[in-house]
């Protein structure tokens, strides 16, 4: 057993972090209060090579694994949860299910598309009664010559604007049993019919695109489907395992920003004659991030490592996107409140981090699903 990164996962976590302090650093902040995506940051990421980080070579990507995307994705969201979202949807919920579940012809065509950052990718499962209950959709998939038409809408979909490629989820046979009457389709921004719904305002990841997306009748050709017909719900349910890890990354990255930013506030700010840092109530307090940080860390990288042996991993990955998660929730409070008032104002980054944390309990499958998911194993 070795707990240490490998030269090569070291090599990604300094060109990540060295991406995330240059370009996300500046620009988060006045990104988050205009409620601005940045393509030209997206396009940075692709030129450092993040946005093909696990899609093959052969198609112009890295050809590496859900640790490297884990790593990575801490480094992002240390700066830049908006980024952060954007990237891990587009690498887990994208790329990697084209790259598992794809066509030769949909590979081929796509993914060095979205290796090069020509393209983001989008996930599009949920709808307005299928939330948590996801196979409640209701999204229509009808067989015609030499493809398919897909009529739906779908809700809460990250870079639903800016995405140049959606994998969609519908309803292939509507007399199959629940969970087995689905496919996975893969549209094109540019097909007839795709439109960009109401843009979604939100509590926190501001300079994300979270919008709705219609589906009128597209066609999609036979090749662009993922697996085969009925096959749809179980892409998406393994596909969301991988998400969960990269979900559980952004919120070890939000929970080192909550502490690092605590450390430097209670080294600086003194009460009472001496630094607030030494005042056992903010020290433990302190102490308990830290340790909490280092255990979801390893949580997290074992569910990765686990994917990248091909092993059974849900459960795992559940854990460590509910623990990571709650964690990181529990940060951003102490974040705050060892700030006090200084905390509640915009002239500090814990503000920021404090609403970014809520969402990692709630996407990609909300923190009672995860322990749904992990109950069931047990
Ligand atoms: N991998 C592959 N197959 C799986 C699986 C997995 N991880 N988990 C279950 N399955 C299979 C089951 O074995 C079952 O197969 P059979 O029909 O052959 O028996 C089938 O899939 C259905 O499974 P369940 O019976 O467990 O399905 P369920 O209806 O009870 O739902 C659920 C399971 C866990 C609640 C699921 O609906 C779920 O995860 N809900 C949360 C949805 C979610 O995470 N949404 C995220 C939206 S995307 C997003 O947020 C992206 C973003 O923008 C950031």
């Amino acid at each position: 057993m070795d707990f240490a990164l490998s030269e090569e996962l070291e090599m990604i976590r300094d060109s990540a972090r060295e991406y995330a302090e240059r370009v996300l650093k500046p620009q988060a902040g006045s990104a988050d209060a205009a409620e601005q995506f940045s393509v030209e940051v997206m396009q940075e990421a692709a030129e450092a090579g993040f946005m093909g980080l696990t899609v093959p070579e052969e198609f112009g990507g890295a050809g590496l694994g859900n640790l490297h995307a884990a790593v990575m994705l801490e480094e992002i969201n240390r700066w830049d949860p908006s980024i952060g979202v954007t990237l891990s949807v587009h690498i887990s919920l994208a790329c990697n299910s084209l790259n598992k579940w794809g066509s030769d012809a949909a590979k081929a065509k796509y993914l060095p598309r979205l290796a090069s950052g020509e393209i983001i990718g989008a996930y599009c499962l949920t709808e307005p009664q299928a939330g948590s209950d996801a196979a409640a959709v209701r999204t229509k998939a009808e067989k015609v010559d030499g493809g398919w038409k897909i009529s739906g809408t779908k809700s809460w979909i990250t870079t639903g604007e800016y995405a140049g490629l959606y994998v969609v989820y519908a309803v292939t046979d509507p007399d199959a049993p629940r969970g087995r009457n689905m496919g996975a389709f893969l549209i094109e921004r540019e097909m007839d019919g795709v439109i960009v719904g109401k843009k979604e305002l939100k509590l926190g990841l501001r300079a994300s695109s979270t919008t709705e997306m219609i589906f009128e009748n597209v066609f999609v050709p036979d090749e662009n489907m993922l697996g085969v017909p009925g096959q749809g719900f179980k892409i998406a349910l393994d596909t969301l395992d991988g998400g969960r890890i990269g979900i559980a990354s952004q919120a070890l990255g939000i929970h080192r920003a909550c502490l690092e930013e605590s450390i430097q506030y209670s080294k600086d700010r003194k009460q009472f004659g001496k630094p607030i840092g030494e005042f056992q109530g903010v020290a433990w307090k302190l102490a308990d991030m830290a340790t909490a940080l280092e255990a979801n860390r390893m949580l997290v990288h074992k569910a990765a490592w686990l994917r990248d042996l091909g092993q059974p991993c849900t459960k795992e990955c559940s854990m460590a996107k509910l623990a990571a998660s709650r964690a990181c929730n529990v940060a951003a409070q102490d974040a705050v409140q060892i700030h006090g008032g200084a905390g509640y104002t915009k002239e500090f980054p814990v503000e920021r981090h404090y609403r970014d944390a809520r969402i990692t309990e709630i996407y990609e499958g909300a923190t009672d699903i995860q322990r749904l998911v992990i109950s069931r194993h047990l």
